[in-house]
């Protein structure tokens, strides 16, 4: 059966229904709707988070979790230190998640236990940063257990990328995913360490040098992670990822980052929406599909911070 008529068939032989998932993938983003908050144990807690309010940190939409940023315009560094630790340590918490989904058992057991311990310490961070309690004058010692943190899980990435590579390692996660979420968390390691000096103002071209290695790792793992049958996606996923490895901070006119950025949001959208549906054939796990969104929206909050 054809693609068309399988999917013609699927809505009933309606007209208007007849555009593919693929045609409107590849034709660009549809709109997401009916998003709930759902499926992982820290969804909750942090949607109470967001009731709850911090001060200076608010939320920005468009994934299934709220993003947390630093309220707009503002230069306090406790406000920047509380958003981006309740982003990243969340996000941390699902690279564990992610890596233990990759480790079969029993075989890596060994290493499943010491993830898991990493992940109940993110979880456990995560409760004390959203209690609050920072303030200028504490700062740097309210930072530190989690730079400490992310530093030591940023050590076994390391060292995780290097035996998956030599192949001591037999995971199912790539050496680049486990690179990938290493130059994540040092990111965010090094962006506590400034704002415990005070420092919270961010470099155009350090953001998007950083934010379009990661976007085009996030465009290439999209590549690798459909069926092989979804050729006309993986194509258009590789061709993204091509794109965004072109992409340079002191290249192109400046909207042209804001606008390849807002594409490939739709993108990851739409693919989003298609794999929940069981519309798009792949092994993209629906979380990981909502955790590149939501490091998507990061990036376009930084760049409207960024000078
Ligand atoms: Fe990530
Ligand atoms: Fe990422």
């Amino acid at each position: 059966m054809s693609e068309e008529s399988r999917n013609v068939g699927m809505s009933g032989g309606g007209g208007l229904l007849r555009t593919t998932r693929r045609r409107v993938l590849l034709g660009g983003g549809a709109a997401l709707v009916g998003l709930t908050l759902r499926g992982d144990v820290l969804a909750g807690f942090l949607a109470r988070g967001q009731e709850a309010g911090l001060a200076g940190v608010t939320t920005i939409a468009g994934a299934k979790k709220p993003v947390f940023v630093a309220a707009a315009g503002s230069m306090d560094p406790v406000a920047h230190s509380l958003a981006e630790s309740l982003f990243w340590l969340d996000q941390e918490f699902e690279h564990a998640k992610f890596f233990l989904m990759h480790m079969p058992s029993p075989d890596l057991d060994a290493e499943r236990a010491q993830v898991l311990r990493f992940q109940n310490e993110f979880a456990d961070r995560l409760v004390k940063v959203r209690a609050g309690g920072a303030d200028r004058s504490g700062l740097a010692g309210f930072n530190r257990p989690t730079i400490e943190l992310v530093r030591r899980f940023l050590d076994v990435k390391r060292k995780m990328e290097k035996a998956q590579e030599s192949g001591q390692l037999k995971s199912l996660a790539w050496p680049t995913f486990f690179e990938h979420v290493a130059l994540e968390g040092e990111r965010f390691a090094n962006r506590l360490e400034k704002f415990s000096q005070g420092r919270v103002e961010l470099e155009r071209g350090e953001v998007v040098d950083f934010w379009s290695r990661i976007m085009a790792d996030h465009a290439e793992f999209v590549a690798h992670l459909l069926d092989p049958e979804e050729k006309a996606l993986i194509e258009k996923a590789r061709g993204a990822g091509a794109a965004w490895r072109t992409v340079k901070s002191g290249g192109g006119s400046k909207g042209k980052v804001e606008d390849s950025l807002e594409e490939l949001l739709a993108f990851k959208k739409t693919a989003q929406k298609g794999v929940e549906a069981g519309q798009i054939k792949s092994i993209i796990h629906p979380l990981l599909a909502d955790h590149v969104i939501r490091e998507a929206l990061k990036f376009s909050d930084e760049l409207k911070r960024a000078a």
